[in-house]
Order: C-alpha cells, then structure tokens, then sequence
C-alpha cells in the first residue's frame, strides 16, 4: 500500500516524464504551489537545461526552484506558456477544482490564466462527486473581511478566518464550509463579485483541462478535450 506522499512521489514524476517532449529552449512553465508541486519541481530540476525557465504562483515555489537552478521570471514578462502545473485539494468529474489549501490561490488563477492548458496533478484522495467538503478558501481584502463573511453565511457556508495566515498579496483567507456546489462556475461567479473579494478558490470558470491522479494502480489520466 503506498502512502499519500509516495502517491504524490508517482505523480510528480509522471507530470515531469508528460512534460519532457514539449520543452525546448524557449519554453516557460508555470508552476503551482503546495506539497505535490514541490515534488514536481524536484523532479523537474534535473532538466532545468532543457527549457528556459519558469513562472510561479507563490514565494515558496520560486524560492524552490531558485534553490535548484530553475530561472524564475516575473509573470509581467511571459506574454504566454504552454503549460501551468498545479496541484488541487479537490477535483470532480468535470475537471473542476478547489484549490488554495496552500492561501496561493490568486496567484494560481493568474498564472493559470496565462498558460494555454491547466495540468492537475493529484492524489485519489483529492477525488470527489460534489465540491464542497474541503472547506472553500475565498481570500479577502482585510476591512471588507466581516462584510464578505456575511455574504458567504448567506450563501449557506460557514466562514472561518484563517488564523495567523497573510497571503503573498498582503490579504485574509477565509475558509467556508458547508457548501455543497453543484453548480461551480456559478457559485466562483457568485462569490466572485462579492465587494472585497480577491479571488475564490473554485477553479470552475477555467477548470484543468488534463488531470493526473496518482492511484495504488498507477497513474490515471482524465481529459476534458481528449
Ligand atoms: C495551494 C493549492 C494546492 O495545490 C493544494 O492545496 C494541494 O496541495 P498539496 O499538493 O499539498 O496537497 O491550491 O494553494
């Protein structure tokens, strides 16, 4: 029986043996956040050679990737990257995610949204029907704190601040549970356009378009446009 790390181990690899044939010498990657990703990037370092550099969604990723070697370019200077690789807390059928388990979620959306295709890099544990159990992270403008908690308990959920937690862009997280989101795209706009808002950890607008999940059985793939 592997554990969930050797499981995360198997998927970081794979990521990095996917990515292989698409580097070149011009070619920026981006690079999520989180314990899963800081095993790709370990695996990915031995290439470092082989492309140009990368993009990150958190301090702690580019000082990673800094530590072994990898180019680490500020996002204002990548005009586009084929792939952004990133873990998920949660993920569902239709390849939509809650991410932000690590508080790099903006950041995450904004890499991810430079990058042509989403890669999700995943555990079977992180497999669900609904969205929902692990609590959304919806990070927050601290004066609009309160206001937003009020708005999100209105929803249904149950807000909790993320204690002792600053993001990288000098914000609050908020943790809501009891959500059940049957419909994601909706709920991540709903939530969205709450005043003082940031960003919502639903990854449903712009879902993965390929997820690897690590299983006992090996590494599977899901697709959104096969
Ligand atoms: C960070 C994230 C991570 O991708 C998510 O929390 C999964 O982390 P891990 O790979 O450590 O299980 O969204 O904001």
């Amino acid at each position: 029986m592997l554990t969930q790390t050797e499981l995360k181990q198997n998927v970081a690899d794979a990521a990095v043996q996917f990515l292989l044939p698409f580097l070149g010498p011009d070619v920026i990657l981006g690079v999520g956040t989180g314990s899963t990703v800081d095993l790709f990037i370990d695996a990915l370092a031995p290439h470092k050679d082989r492309f140009r550099g990368a993009t990150s969604s958190s301090e702690r990723s580019s000082e990673r990737m800094r530590a072994l070697g990898i180019e680490v370019l500020d996002l204002n200077q990548v005009p586009t990257m084929p792939w952004y690789i990133d873990g998920a807390d949660e993920v569902d059928h239709a390849l939509s995610m809650i991410k932000g388990g690590g508080g790099a979620l903006t950041r995450e959306k904004i890499v991810a949204s430079v990058a042509q295709r989403f890669i999700c890099i995943v555990d079977e544990s992180k497999r669900v029907e609904t969205l929902g159990r692990f609590p959304l992270p919806v990070e927050v403008i601290p004066m609009a704190r309160e206001a937003v908690a009020r708005r999100l308990a209105a929803l249904g959920g149950t807000p909790v601040l993320r204690g002792d937690f600053v993001t990288d862009n000098g914000c609050q997280i908020l943790d809501v549970s009891g959500l059940s989101i049957t419909a994601p795209a909706e709920t991540e706009a709903l939530i969205n356009n709450i005043p003082g808002v940031v960003s919502c950890g639903l990854f449903a607008l712009a879902g993965a378009d390929l997820v690897l999940m690590s299983t006992q059985a090996g590494v599977r793939r899901f697709e959104r446009n096969p």
